[in-house]
């Protein structure tokens, strides 16, 4: 089986933590692998490294191969895919499939995000060979039972039961509150992100849905040139909403896509006192007075006396403090520091 890897996004909701040139793929989060590590490795669970493609920035280049080199992990230098520009996921899984599909022929291709938190159990395993055979005919989903209305997510609703899972009978990108909520009591499924494609499926429905990302790769005679021409979107906007050969497989696994800083304190271990933290650095130390139920992350010596429910992230040249349950606004904060420059 081929691997796509997406690792071009840019992640604005974990400032100051990421930046632009350190998105959330490549942050040590969990003990001492990336994100993007991580989902290196779990591709390997199913691909040889020269197997494995993966699609980012330009900018990240050299951040992509250092983080291999650690793994010690050689994915053909080709393999590696360089956007000259973000236009979201579409775009990026149309390149990644094309380059897979010359080299190779017709492929079944899991593709991964490299945003999430995610456990490889045995229903893990298990969904990726059942989707491997609904990839033959079907635009394979991995969904995820939800627990709350999250505005964040694709929504699926099952429908004709079929050999390892359902069809898609509805797919719905992040609705508004009300609607997720109804989604949530209905029996819907959170689109996971990871997809399961076969390369001609892919296409044909590429090309019945978004003819001018098709015609930008085929009449472009550099990437430079089709990715001034490709519209910018999401496969879940582009592809997912529209066609009617998607299918669904249900995960059943730990699964957070760490889009918030609430979301990273849900995923990180917790001390006796329900605080989460994270200390990086040679003179960074935490101490704690009575303090419970925080997320802190520091890169210096810090100390709280007698504060709950606090995220505090500090890197060293920036400092944020917000209250748990509100950090989905951080994005307020990068909007306006895009603003004042
Ligand atoms: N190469 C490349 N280029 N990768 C990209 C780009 C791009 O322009 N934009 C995003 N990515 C990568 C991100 O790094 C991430 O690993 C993955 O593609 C998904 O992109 P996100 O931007 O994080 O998508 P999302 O979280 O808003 O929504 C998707 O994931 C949800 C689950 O977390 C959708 O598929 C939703 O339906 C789904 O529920
Ligand atoms: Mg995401």
């Amino acid at each position: 089986m081929k691997t796509l890897v997406l690792a071009g996004g840019k992640g604005t909701r974990l400032w100051p933590l990421s930046r632009e040139l350190l998105p959330k793929q490549f942050i040590k989060l969990f003990d001492d692998r990336s994100l993007f590590q991580s989902t290196i490795e779990r591709a390997l669970l199913f691909s040889k490294p020269k197997e494995i493609f993966i699609v980012t920035n330009r900018e990240y280049r050299f951040r992509v191969f250092d983080e291999l080199d650690e793994l010690g992990i050689r994915v053909p230098e080709e393999n590696v895919l360089l956007e000259p520009v973000g236009k979201n996921t579409l775009p990026a899984i149309y390149w990644g499939l094309k380059v897979i599909r010359e080299n190779f022929g017709r492929s079944v291709v899991a593709v991964l995000p490299s945003d999430h938190r995610i456990e490889v159990n045995e229903s893990y395993m298990e969904a990726f060979k059942r989707a491997k055979k609904l990839a033959e005919e079907y635009l394979v989903t991995f969904g995820i039972k939800p627990t709350k209305p999250h505005t964040g997510y694709g929504y699926i609703r099952p429908g004709e039961k079929l050999e390892g899972g359902y069809l898609v009978a509805e797919f719905k990108e992040k609705p508004d509150y009300e609607t997720a909520k109804r989604y949530v009591e209905n029996g819907y499924y959170w689109n996971s992100g990871m997809f399961m494609f076969s390369t001609e499926i892919f296409m044909e429905e590429a090309r019945k849905h978004a003819p001018e990302l098709v015609r930008a790769f085929e009449e472009a005679k550099t990437i430079e040139e089709a990715y001034e021409l490709a519209p910018e979107t999401s496969v879940d906007y582009g592809i997912l909403e529209k066609t009617d050969k998607a299918a669904v497989v249900p995960l059943n696994t730990y699964w957070n896509d760490l889009g918030s800083f609430d979301a990273i304190y849900e995923a990180m271990e917790k001390d006796k006192n329900g605080n989460a933290v994270r200390v990086k650095g040679f003179k960074a130390k935490y101490i704690n007075v009575d303090s419970r139920n925080n997320l802190i992350m520091t890169e210096r010596l810090t100390a709280t006396i007698g504060v709950e429910d606090l995220v505090i992230i500090d890197t060293g040249d920036a400092l944020l403090v917000a209250k748990k349950g509100e950090t989905q606004k951080v994005k307020e904060v990068f909007k306006r520091l895009k603003e004042d420059g």
